[in-house]
Parts: structure tokens; sequence; C-alpha cells
């Protein structure tokens, strides 16, 4: 195994809640000092390595990530699944020591959970989970910091950020969240995050498709401790009762596509409309988001582009989260 003290990134599971506070103020100071004062990083990468391992597709994750690293003055060495043996022809472990002596960190999108865990068990080097079928850590900060952009302090004129002067610590605890979907990577990581912020959630998801049980239990225990609403359920409406936030993904995750048919029948009554968030009794300035990409099935045109979507800012969050999450691994080699 990799020597102690290398700083992985694979699930919240393992971060604490000040450790995850730390990349969100890093992500919204980084988009505050590129976007809105033109600052250079200094390129504290430069000569420096980062391997992007996909075995999936990706447009926002791999965006996200190659732009940051470029930022930093690092290169992305992109490895897609056609071009590297990613446990196709040599096994994991063997290609976690080979890459990991000649690179400085690495990025995998990767299938099994246990993919990514090998990866990093054998690594000499940081390992970035990119999504794997368990978690998608990297998607929930840029949600989390979309929220505190939405309910924190509010700039006079569109280019005055002003998130950055207020911790998200003090905005995003209390809010309540409804995830009305699969029970799925997102799902999971949601799980793994909220409670042990102190933010509310509440699940719907058909019957035989709810969440890892392991993964309930750890939610369950972090609610607990925090003393936190957190609530399962099978009933759309029952779950959005009182949600500030809904969120749903798409219902077929990459590598279900066969199980398309029999998806779309079992989530018959899951779809996100305006209909539905009334019915269901959100509170009336109910916000939405979705991690992308997005099918119509799963939410309406109506909310999904409507002033309630949060989607695209959303999605543009990915590239503030990454590079902080990049910047804490390769850089100051922590989460402090
Ligand atoms: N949300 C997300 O991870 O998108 P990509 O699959 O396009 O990276
Ligand atoms: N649940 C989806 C997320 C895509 C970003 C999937 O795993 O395909």
């Amino acid at each position: 195994p990799a020597p102690q003290g290398v700083p992985h990134y694979l699930t919240h599971a393992d971060l604490s809640a000040k450790e995850i506070y730390n990349l969100l103020a890093s992500a919204i100071q980084h988009k505050h000092n590129v976007k809105y004062l033109n600052k250079s990083s200094g390129a504290p990468l430069a000569g420096k390595t980062l391997a992007v391992m996909f075995s999936k597709r990706s447009t926002r994750t791999r965006v996200a990530t190659e732009s940051s690293v470029t930022y930093l003055g690092g290169h992305p060495m992109f490895l897609g699944s056609q071009d590297i043996q990613l446990g196709v022809n040599e096994s994991l472990l063997d290609t976690s020591k080979v890459v990991s002596s000649m690179v400085d960190g690495i990025m995998a999108r990767v299938g099994s959970h246990s993919d990514i865990e090998t990866l990093a068990k054998y690594s000499t080097v940081p390992v970035i989970n990119a999504l794997s079928d368990k978690y998608h850590p990297t998607q929930i900060l840029a949600d989390l910091m979309t929220l505190h952009e939405t309910y924190g302090p509010q700039p006079s004129s569109p280019s005055s950020y002003v998130a950055h002067q207020t911790h998200p610590s003090k905005t995003l605890p209390g809010l309540r969240v409804a995830w009305i979907g699969d029970g799925n990577n997102i799902l999971h990581s949601m799980m793994v995050t909220f409670p042990k912020l102190g933010i509310g959630l509440n699940v719907a998801t058909p019957k035989g498709y709810g969440p890892n049980e392991e993964i309930i239990r750890h939610a369950q225990s972090e609610a607990k401790s925090t003393q936190t609403h957190l609530m399962f359920s099978s009933d759309p409406r029952e779950a959005i009762k009182d949600a500030d936030v809904i969120v749903t993904d798409t219902w077929i995750s990459m590598g279900q596509e066969e199980e398309k048919a029999q998806r779309i029948k079992d989530f018959a009554g899951f779809q996100i409309t305006s209909q539905l968030a009334k019915e269901g009794g959100a509170k009336s300035d109910w916000k939405f988001l979705h991690c992308l990409p997005r099918k119509q099935e799963e939410v309406s045109d109506e909310v999904f582009y409507s002033p309630r979507s949060l989607v695209f800012q959303e999605a543009e969050n990915r590239k503030w989260t990454i590079l902080a999450v990049i910047d804490a691994l390769m850089v100051k080699k922590s989460f402090d």
C-alpha cells in the first residue's frame, strides 16, 4: 500500500464538517479571485501532471478538471478508456503503482467504487474520485456552493460577487433539501455530507430503488449527532413537504442503459413539476438542482428552465470546487 499521509478525496464520509467547509470556502475564494479579480494563480503546479483517468463519459467534470490544472500551471493528462489499461488488460494495482510513479496526482472516473479504493490504496500520489457507482463527491461541493450563493449574502450588482464575505457554515445549516429520484451515487454523496453539515434531507425513491443500507445507517448516525432532520419515503409528496430545495438526477445512470424501459415504468410519478412541488407543499420560493446531464422524464422543462432552477450556476461551480479540491490535494497537500 501507498505511504501513510498522502491525502485522497474519495468520499465526504472520510472528511470532517470543517474540512468540507474549508473546501467550499476555498472554492468561493477562487471564484472571486479568478472570475471577478482576474488574478493569476502564480502557477504552483508548474511542471506537475494530474493523470485524468476516465472510464466513463464526462463533460463538466473533465472540463472543470483540465481547465483548473491549466490555471494552476500544471498539465492535465487525459487518459480515456480506449487509451490505457484501466483494469482491462492490467490490474488496477499495477496501473496505480505505475501511473503514480510518474505523475503528481490522479483523478479517476470509474465503475465500481472499489476500483477507486484500489487506486488510492496503491498510489503514492493523491487520488480524487471523479465519480464512481457509489459516490460523486465533487458534485456535492458544487451543489453546496450554489446554495451558499443563493441563500447567503446577495450582491448589489451582477459584477459584485460577495459570497466570500460570509462563511458557508453560516448560510447552509438549517436548509431542507428534498431528493426525489434514484438511490444513486449523487444521493449517497448527499447522505454522507448534508447531515454532517446540519442540512436537513428528505429522500423519496421508488420501491426497490432505495439507497445503500450501510449509507442509510451512516447518515442516520450523523443526523443524530448533529440533530438534523433526515427522512426516507417512497412518496415524492411526503418528501417535498417544507423543502427549500428539490433535487433530482437521471433515472438511468451510466452503465444502467439496459434497464431503461423498466426504470421509466418504475419511476412513474417521480417527475419534478411545479404541480408536484405545489401538491407536496414545498416552500413557495423553492429552488431546483440537478447535476446534469438531464433528461426530460425526471424534470419538466417548465421547472428546468425556470428562474427557480440553479442548474447552470451549479454546473459552473463544478469548476471552482474542483479547483479547490486540486489545490488542497496537490498544492496545500491538506484539507486544513
Ligand atoms: N455532473 C457531472 O458529473 O457531469 P459530467 O458527467 O458531464 O462530468
Ligand atoms: N448518476 C449519474 C451522475 C452523472 C453525473 C451517473 O452516475 O451516471
